[in-house]
């Protein structure tokens, strides 16, 4: 479906026969991750809507927005194989409209980690979001949590706004090396992505560091480092331990912490991340 009216007199219908409505907001070029998402969505929902739409107001100047994996073909497929009830693909004129104006600002938690180097980017994420939300008016949606920042985001933006919306969270789906799967994964060339897979080596390591009984970030950072470090073409951005809530800096893990890195290969920008559980 391209349109919000038709969307919204489907999941009226629904809603009027008792049924749970389920989301998963996209932006296609789907993987084994999102559809992981898909099937928690049908789990808990007895209808499941998906929405296809590369948000350009998440993307900075310079990001990928022009070169963003497009294959919607076979996304459709894959969902309709997967069994959901509804793809909403919206153009961009349909979701921010001529005279569009309002920006939805979470502030403090987009401040840290994926905040600092991408200005505008959860600004976009939780616009489009609550477009997307008030259109589909779903009862869950489902965020991965490979995205944790993203996913803390959503959740605050849902409590502030009330809407009435269970946030669930899906678990980050690996490739059989271990690295998390992404849709931004397929700019690897081949060296890349064999070396890619030392991000996931250096989150275990720092799993490994605190079950041996590590509280000290600054510790844990340099055995991430050393780690990473061994990949010739891997570029740290950024690796950070955050409390999970309010994504502020951790020094020392007292509570379950995240511990979130971004790092680069080339031009590509992969993230990743672990809960430290003390
Ligand atoms: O995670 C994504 O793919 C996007 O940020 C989302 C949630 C679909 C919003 O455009």
């Amino acid at each position: 479906m391209r349109t919000a009216e038709q969307v919204g007199k489907l999941v009226d219908r629904w809603r009027s026969a008792g049924r749970r409505i389920g989301f998963v907001p996209t932006m296609g070029a789907l993987h084994k991750g999102h559809l992981s998402l898909v099937s928690l969505a049908l789990r808990e929902a007895d209808r499941v809507v998906v929405s296809i739409f590369v948000n350009p107001t998440q993307f900075g100047s310079g990001e990928d927005l022009g070169s963003y994996p497009g294959a919607f073909n076979e996304d459709l497929a894959k969902l309709e194989k997967a069994g959901v009830h509804c793809v909403f693909s919206p153009s961009v004129d349909e979701v921010f409209p001529d005279g569009f104006s309002t920006s939805v600002n979470v502030s403090g938690l987009t401040e840290t980690l994926c905040g600092k180097y991408r200005l505008e980017h959860f600004n976009g994420v939780a616009t489009v979001c609550a477009i997307l939300f008030s259109i589909v008016k779903p009862d869950i949606a489902v965020f991965g949590r490979k995205d944790a920042q993203q996913l803390a985001v959503i959740r605050r933006m849902v409590d502030d706004l009330r809407f009435s919306i269970d946030i669930l969270a899906g678990e980050i789906i690996r490739e059989c090396d271990g690295l998390a799967m992404s849709s931004r994964n397929s700019y690897l060339n081949s060296s890349e992505r064999k070396q890619a897979s030392v991000i996931y080596r250096g989150l275990s390591r720092a799993t490994e560091l605190v079950s041996e009984g590590e509280r000290v970030a600054e510790r844990i950072y340099d055995a991430v480092r050393e780690v990473i470090g061994t990949a010739p073409l891997a570029t740290i951005q950024y690796l950070e331990l955050v409390d999970p809530v309010t994504m502020m800096p951790v020094e020392k893990l007292t509570t379950p912490a995240l511990l979130a890195v971004a790092v680069y290969f080339g031009h590509t920008r992969l993230i990743d991340n672990v809960i430290l559980n003390r």
